[in-house]
């Protein structure tokens, strides 16, 4: 199987599990990139299930209306039931690296008010230890060069992704050389450098679930705590 088609299959499985969330009045909040796009596409069937979306990026928003969805910005809206987006690493804790699109600071936001994350991949998004993936940082034009500096001294190396701005007017720098064990530290860390807008670490709101798609079919994942309070794919 392609990996477009294992896309292709979790987004359909992320409408079947999102389908008892769907009422006249509920907004659900939707995610940026390729998977995301296969879910909007097959979203667009029950469009007239629910009441209208809310969009993480520029893309996403321009996508659902392309398929006659109401999209609404976010300060009308104060909770969602439910926001499905795709993301490019999970790990067993249902930690997410995000942004390989450049959408993480929306993204984030998005999740932030979500009841439940319904985090949708193929398989070669599921990782032992984040960080492979280069680690997007979104941040103030203005603050590139001392965010670098920042992020060199925790030990990453920061790309400047050249000819790209965020929908949010910012830069990103894409950090490589991260392995990251402790992934809700490492996301504060970041966040703490003056000039860092948002990274793309979902640890401290990680995914609820993670449907992720296989040549054998789609697995759903959550996460149970152990006595060691350390989580393990269910
Ligand atoms: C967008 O900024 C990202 O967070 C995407 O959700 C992520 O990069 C996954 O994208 P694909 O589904 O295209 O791999």
């Amino acid at each position: 199987m392609s990996q477009d088609e294992l896309k292709q299959q979790v987004a359909l499985a992320a409408l079947q599990y999102i389908k008892p969330q769907l009422r006249p009045d509920a907004i659900i909040g939707v995610g940026t990139g390729s998977t995301a796009n296969f879910f909007i596409d097959a979203l667009a069937a029950l469009k007239y299930d629910f009441k209208g979306a809310v969009a993480s990026s520029e893309a996403t928003a321009e996508r659902l209306r392309g398929h006659g969805i109401e999209v609404f910005d976010l300060n009308e809206v104060s909770q969602l039931a439910v926001y499905v987006d795709g993301a490019d690493e999970a790990n067993r804790q249902l930690e997410l690296i995000k942004g390989g699109g450049g959408a993480l600071t929306r993204e984030k936001v998005v999740a932030s008010v979500a009841k439940m994350f319904v985090c949708i991949v193929d398989e070669s998004k599921a990782v032992e230890m984040l960080g492979a993936f280069p680690l997007p940082v979104e941040v103030l034009p203005m603050a590139r060069s001392s965010v670098a500096r920042a992020i060199t001294a925790l030990g990453g190396q920061p790309i400047y992704r050249a000819g790209m701005l965020t929908d949010n007017g910012n830069i990103i720098l894409d950090v490589h050389g991260l392995s990251i064990s402790n992934a809700k530290e490492m996301e504060n860390k970041l966040n703490n450098i003056v000039g860092v807008v948002t990274n793309g670490l979902f640890a401290q709101r990680s995914a609820d679930v993670l449907l992720l798609a296989t040549s054998e079919g789609v697995k759903t994942l959550t996460v149970i705590n152990t006595p060691a309070g350390s989580g393990e794919f269910y």
